[in-house]
């Protein structure tokens, strides 16, 4: 990763981490940023516990490599803070998200959240959805051949994400991602999720409305730009 892009994450991460109090309870998000915030984590509360809760495997080894401890997501679970990036950031705080593969464990822990705090690099900022990134969508394997053919007749173009070894990439579900660009602009990215999530076979989609309480967009300067929404 060139140093400018790492240094943003940095910047954006410690910001992030800044919100975080003893006791708290905490959803740690997934990718490179919210690796950065899980090692800032760690560093600016050595030996204290967090009741923690990952949204990857990944991030769950990542924690516990630091000395965080992390424990599975059990009923009645709520958390205080969620730190996790993003893919792409609109002005209303629309998120494209799963660039990692983690967009449904992500959206289910960001939903038992008070506050979802997204931590971004300026190159994550988009006039709208899909501008950037394709929209990631988790399916059953099974159905991934005709939901992609489906996506495509609504103006996707939606690939099976692959591997480097050109094998499907599997999530932390045992599910299947298509990547879904869009051939126009998302414009109303609730109207586009609800659309995506609508078939069957699809397990969850990689936009968020409504549920970022703020982005922390960092530089490489080291300086921290901070959008919260407008509710
Ligand atoms: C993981 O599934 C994603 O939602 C990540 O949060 C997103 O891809 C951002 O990743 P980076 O911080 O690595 O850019």
């Amino acid at each position: 990763m060139a140093d400018d892009l790492l240094a943003a994450k940095r910047a954006a991460a410690r910001r992030g981490v800044e919100r975080i109090r003893p006791g708290m309870r905490l959803a740690l998000g997934t990718g490179s940023t919210a690796a950065e915030a899980v090692r800032a984590i760690a560093a600016r509360f050595p030996g204290t516990a967090f009741d923690c809760v990952a949204s990857s495997r990944a991030t769950e080894e990542l924690a516990r490599s630091v000395g965080l401890a992390v424990r599975p997501l059990r009923a009645g679970d709520r958390f205080d803070l969620m730190l996790d990036g993003a893919d792409e950031v609109t002005p209303a705080l629309a998120l494209t998200k799963g660039g990692g593969g983690a967009l449904l464990r992500e959206k289910l822990l960001a939903g038992l959240s008070r506050e979802l705090v997204i931590l971004v690099d300026p190159t994550k900022l988009v006039a709208h959805l899909g501008e950037r990134h394709p929209i990631p969508v988790e399916v059953v394997p099974f159905a991934a051949s005709v939901l992609a053919e489906r996506f495509a007749a609504e103006g996707f173009d939606a690939r099976v994400r692959l591997t480097e070894d050109r094998r499907p990439f599997v999530t932390d579900n045992v599910n299947e991602i298509l990547d879904a660009a869009p051939h126009a602009p998302v414009v109303d990215p609730a109207a586009t999720l609800a659309r995506l999530r609508a078939p069957t076979g699809v397990v969850e989609v990689g936009i968020f409305v409504g549920m970022a309480s703020a982005v922390l967009v960092g530089h490489a300067d080291g300086t921290v730009e901070e959008r919260p929404a407008r509710r």
